[in-house]
């Protein structure tokens, strides 16, 4: 049996940075990359990795990094854990696609009996399997209008949904998703995130733009992932929950950053106690392979066979591999996230005193934590400093750099990150 918390590569100390960075072999590469590669991505910094251990990524000069941002909060039992890596060499070998949307797969049906168990939902669910994030949005938002016969949908300023064209038309955390892509998905409305977007929802758009019965399904993330990492008021998401029930509307809860312990529980929407009518997870949901899920009370899936499905969503080895990710999440991993997020949070905090020009907040729950800076050039100088001195971390919003990493940190890495990222803050409040 092996150790659930992984340990880094001992023979190498990390961070191991052994060239300037990038490095000759990544420089070559990126060309590559330059030429073929669609312009479209958003790369955060020049890092060619090619290979993962725990929480351990190694580019291709063979510099080491830790990486605190587990590919955007996917890889939530860090790099290769060995037991997702054993149960997808024995998936892969005995069936490795057999459409989940013609026949009866298996391990397409054990991970909807899984995500029932740990749904936040306490009436029986469905569920629907697809490959990312934004396919898991897409299904919601077309079984919200089939199964509520209304059209209208909410979602909040500062959102990210996805990128295809419902999903992107629900988010509103930059200009520059929707720029050129006009016309949008219609019937679309955004509020401000929190109790002021609620506000805004019971005093002018229900009242004066479009009637409240007239609304399928409102979706929201429990704490903001893009648009920087937020946690709402208190009573915001509670508040929410009884506008949903005042007026029929179902509650559609985006877990696509925040969920599958990340946060210490299962769900960040259970830490206000608040149950969802729609669930929506992927990201670390299967280690880093594509899985994403939608899952609803039972008795909203009222569509027939046809009304929905997919070639690749819920294939054999994601779905196994989301088995595994499940089986170690719980089993220590989440556990985990909590102490080592409170471990984290209050190494943090200090800097907000400590650099009170630059550094706005600290915040977040578990291994979900934004640090906010006064600027945008300072988030995006703080991560390049970061990055050169070998921990990996994401800006998120604006101003925000996002500390996200595997669930399966351990303490010294969490100190050892803790350590650079603080200097690295130093370092450029220094340069003033
Ligand atoms: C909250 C949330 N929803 C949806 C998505 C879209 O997921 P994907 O990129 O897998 O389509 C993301 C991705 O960042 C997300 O953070």
């Amino acid at each position: 049996m092996t150790s659930l918390v992984q340990q880094p590569v001992p023979s190498r100390p990390v961070p191991d940075i052994v060239t300037e960075l990038p490095g000759p072999r990544a420089r070559a590469h990126i060309e590559i990359d330059e030429t073929y590669v669609t312009p479209s991505l958003p790369r955060a910094y020049r890092i060619v990795p090619v290979r993962g251990d725990g929480v351990v990524v190694e580019d291709i000069d063979g510099n080491r990094f830790l990486d605190f941002a587990a590919g955007i909060a996917v890889n939530s039992t860090g790099h290769s854990h060995p037991d997702v890596v054993a149960a997808i060499a024995e998936q892969a070998a005995t069936l490795l696609h057999c459409a989940s949307s013609d026949y009866y797969v298996p391990v397409y049906a054990e991970v909807a009996r899984e995500l029932d168990r740990i749904a936040p939902i306490s009436g029986p669910t469905r569920t629907f399997l697809a490959n990312s994030g934004a396919e898991a949005v897409e299904a919601a938002m077309k079984l919200a209008r089939y199964a509520t016969g209304r059209q209208n949908l909410v979602a909040f300023l500062g959102a990210f949904h996805g990128r295809t064209y419902g999903a992107m038309s629900l988010t509103g955390s930059k200009a520059k998703y929707h720029a050129h892509y006009a016309p949008l998905v219609p019937g679309i409305y955004h509020v401000p995130y929190g109790n002021a977007g609620i506000d805004e929802l019971e005093q002018r758009v229900f009242p004066r733009l479009a009637p409240a019965e007239e609304f399928a399904a409102i979706f929201v993330e429990p704490i903001q992932g893009e648009g920087g990492y937020v946690v709402p008021e208190p009573d915001f998401l509670p508040r929410l929950r009884r506008l949903c029930d005042k007026h029929g509307i179902l509650l559609v809860d985006d877990e696509i950053q925040s969920g599958m312990g990340r946060t210490g529980r299962w769900w960040a929407i259970q830490h206000w106690g608040v149950e969802p009518d729609i669930l929506l997870s992927a990201k670390g949901i299967a280690s880093g392979l594509p899985l994403s899920a939608m899952v609803a009370r039972s008795e909203l899936m009222t569509w027939p066979a046809g009304a929905h499905g997919s070639t690749f969503g819920g294939n054999p080895v994601s779905c196994a591999a989301a088995l595994a990710t499940i089986k170690l999440i719980e089993r220590e991993f989440m556990r985990n996230a909590e102490a080592r997020g409170n471990q984290l949070l209050s190494g943090l905090r200090p800097l907000v005193r400590r650099h009170e020009r630059i550094v706005r907040d600290v915040r977040g729950i578990g291994l979900m934590i934004g640090v906010e800076f006064d600027s945008s050039a300072t988030a995006n100088a703080v991560q390049e400093e970061c990055f050169q001195r070998g921990l990996l971390v994401l800006t998120a919003g604006e101003t925000v750099v996002r500390v996200s990493p595997a669930l399966n940190l351990t303490e010294d890495e969490a100190a050892t990150g803790l350590r650079i990222f603080s200097e690295a803050v130093a370092a450029i409040d220094a340069r003033g």
